[in-house]
């Protein structure tokens, strides 16, 4: 599916990869190995990793989202025989594999979230600063979106998913405001449902009202709407239950000796990921595992935002 985009704050050229240095680190790609990126984007990651593994090495790239895959493509120069792509939710890797004639893979990547080119697309739906229809969904051919969620949901339920999915602290307050709101007027786009936010929590929400990402230099402040959106984000698209199916299946994936490397953006990622590593090494399944997250340097984080939240978290198959 195609669409005409708005304009973009990251061209697809200028896209550099959250923790790339230390992907290509922990991962270790080799000529002629076979590597599976779960999550393509914008193919940054899969691009160095196709450079390391060599015209003998073999890339699958998956992403859920039809208008990134187009892009992936692209950049990949996916005719190449080594490199296929497909549109498909990583929860469905085990069905990739096979449709490949994969048993076991040598490494595998999913880099969570979004990329730079759907939040950057207002007919999306992601972002809290253009106003667009209020979407949210990665695959657009299926599901319900953030505006269907938020007229039908219960208020509790929506709480809750607000401090579970964005540790959103006034998470009860916003849902009571979207409730009153809706029974008056449908939630239909993003900026309808920063105004409400605002004025759930009494803050500015655009920049004519004074909200400003940079206060003063070298500081960042976090949108009144952030935490909301990306609650409703993952709610949208059931990314926790899609991690854990991926999560369950990856060491069934992975040939010994392969490695596997996650980067989570939210607390309640990381820790399904600690946890499902941890018990897998117990089961005899990985060695080598992470003790502790690796985050970005700090050169890192002043020129890329989105890399201040980003653990990664890495293991061997045994
Ligand atoms: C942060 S971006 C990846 C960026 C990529 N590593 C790069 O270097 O360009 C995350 C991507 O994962 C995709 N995605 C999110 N959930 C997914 C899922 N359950 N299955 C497959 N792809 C998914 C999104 O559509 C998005 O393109």
């Amino acid at each position: 599916m195609m669409t005409t985009r708005s304009r973009r704050s990251t061209p697809a050229g200028e896209h550099r990869p959250v923790l790339l240095d230390e992907v290509l680190e922990v991962l270790g790609p080799k000529p002629g190995e076979v590597a599976v990126d779960c999550t393509l984007g914008l193919g940054g990651h899969s691009r160095a990793i196709l450079e390391r593994i060599g015209p003998s090495g073999r890339l699958v790239g998956l992403d859920w989202d039809a208008d990134n895959l187009a892009h992936a493509r692209v950049r990949l120069a996916t005719d190449d025989r080594g490199v296929s792509v497909h549109h498909s939710n990583f929860a469905g890797l085990l069905r990739v594999l096979a449709s490949e004639r994969l048993d076991r893979v040598d490494l595998i990547l999913a880099d969570l979230g979004m990329s730079s080119m759907q939040v950057d697309d207002a007919e999306r739906g992601f972002s809290y600063v253009r106003d667009g229809p209020l979407d949210m969904r990665m695959d657009r051919s299926r599901g319900r979106s953030a505006q269907q969620i938020l007229a039908t949901i219960p208020e509790q339920e929506l709480s809750d998913a607000l401090r579970q999915l964005g540790d959103e602290p006034h998470a009860d307050r916003i849902a009571h405001a979207i409730v009153s709101t809706r029974e008056q007027t449908p939630i239909a786009r993003t900026l309808d449902l920063c105004r409400v936010i605002g004025g759930a929590v009494g803050q500015a929400t655009t920049r004519n009202q004074g909200w400003r990402l940079r206060p003063s230099p070298g500081k960042w402040s976090l949108h009144p709407a952030a935490r909301t959106f990306q609650a409703l984000r993952m709610l949208v698209n059931r990314e926790l239950p899609n991690l854990q199916e991926l999560l369950r299946v990856l060491p069934q994936c992975l040939a010994a000796g392969g490695r596997a490397a996650i980067i989570s953006f939210h607390s309640g990622e990381d820790r399904l990921v600690k946890a499902a590593f941890r018990q897998s090494v117990t089961q005899g399944l990985y060695r080598d595992v992470a003790d502790s997250p690796i985050r970005a340097s700090e050169t890192e984080k002043r020129s890329n935002p989105r890399s201040r939240s980003a653990k990664l978290r890495w293991v061997t198959r045994a």
